[in-house]
């Protein structure tokens, strides 16, 4: 955890560009009440979710993170030759040993090294704190950062308090180091705790097979996403706001400074819970999960794209994140949008 970016000499972040992309089969509440005794209100009322987006024939979550990364790059004005580093923050990758050196290879970034990162729901925040440090201690100068989940593969289809929120995507931002005085991240604060990570897993099924002799192995094999909703709800709404406020304090911002309150897209309830609680009005509070659910780590960098991309997030406009989830895993950051300067 670290409150300020510690600054070394007169390196800066910008954060240059934006992209994302989905998977083209668009899911709608309705549908799945053909699966699960549900229905578009309850999804509607208790979540603010009208459809999601999953991957399909096809399709592939690295192909997702090659086009968002390929429209970042593109609104940065860089060449893929000029990437030092990329990060994918993801629990759902293509290839469990890691689906960022694929990604790498298909932008053609042949100078960068690419590595994936899991923090769940989280997962962009860490990854985005991450790069920033490898930037300000001048180790590398151009960084792509993808946040990209396809949770479909992962969800019970047949349990209707889970398979409703989940979606698929993938987003990204182009990152530079550059000699300005102000960094564009200028705080966050990322927590972890294990202890209550059982309120929602992704976890081995622990199911024993024969090796040889008496040896025993554990097969590869995962069982679906489980959560406790009402727990990690509690956890959105009362815990993780407060590094939000610490956050806000320790840099002396008001909230009703800020332009853009940019949360994890969970549950419209909680955006609306956590802008109430920093009296934060509704204009504020950038919010799409309407069209996609819970993309888990590719949130917020979807959300941004959306808002940078159709004008509503400005040159200079300050915006509060904060991102929450499997783990426990939550983090918040402080940060400015200036776009290429
Ligand atoms: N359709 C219809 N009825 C449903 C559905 C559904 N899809 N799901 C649950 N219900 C029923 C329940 O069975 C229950 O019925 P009962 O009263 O007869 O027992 C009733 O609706 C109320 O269920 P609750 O679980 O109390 O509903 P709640 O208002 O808490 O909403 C929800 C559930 C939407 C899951 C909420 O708790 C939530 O959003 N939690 C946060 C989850 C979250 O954000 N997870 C992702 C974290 S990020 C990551 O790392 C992946």
């Amino acid at each position: 955890m670290n409150l300020n970016n510690k600054k070394i000499d007169n390196y800066g972040l910008n954060f240059v560009g934006t992209g994302s992309a989905i998977p083209s089969q668009f899911v709608k509440n309705n549908d799945l009440g053909n699966r699960v005794d549900t229905n578009d209100e309850w999804i509607k009322t208790r979540t603010g979710i009208s459809g999601r987006r999953v991957i399909g024939e096809n399709e592939s979550l690295s192909d997702l993170c090659t086009k968002a990364a390929h429209k970042a790059i593109l609104n940065a004005n860089w060449t893929p030759e000029s990437i030092d580093m990329i990060i994918v923050a993801t629990s759902t990758p293509d290839d469990l040993f890691g689906m960022a050196p694929k990604i790498q290879s298909n932008l053609n970034a042949k100078n960068a090294f690419a590595f994936d990162l899991t923090a769940a729901c989280s997962g962009f925040l860490f990854a985005v704190v991450t790069a920033s440090q490898y930037l300000i201690n001048g180790a590398v100068k151009r960084v792509i950062v993808l946040g990209a989940d396809q949770l479909s593969s992962w969800v019970d289809w047949d349990d209707r308090g889970s398979c409703v929120l989940f979606g698929d995507a993938a987003g990204a931002i182009a990152i530079e180091r550059k000699d300005i005085e102000v960094d564009d991240l200028f705080a966050f604060l990322l927590k972890s705790d294990g202890s209550r990570g059982n309120c929602l897993n992704l976890s081995l099924n622990k199911k024993y097979s024969s090796l040889v002799n008496s040896f025993k192995y554990q097969k590869g094999e995962y069982l679906p996403i489980q959560m406790n909703g009402q727990e990690v709800y509690k956890f959105a709404v009362k815990e993780v706001p407060k590094i939000l406020e610490e956050l806000m304090q320790d840099q002396k911002i008001n909230p009703n400074q800020l332009d853009w309150l940019l949360l994890h897209q969970a549950n419209q309830r909680i955006l609306d819970s956590v802008a109430e609680r920093f009296s934060v009005p509704q204009e504020k509070v950038l919010s799409n999960l309407t069209n996609y659910g819970n993309t888990s780590a590719a949130t917020i960098p979807l959300m941004l794209d959306e808002a940078v991309s159709d004008g509503r997030v400005k040159r200079g406009d300050l915006i509060a994140s904060r991102g929450f989830g499997a783990g426990l895993s939550w983090g918040a950051a402080l940060f400015r949008w200036h776009g290429a300067i």
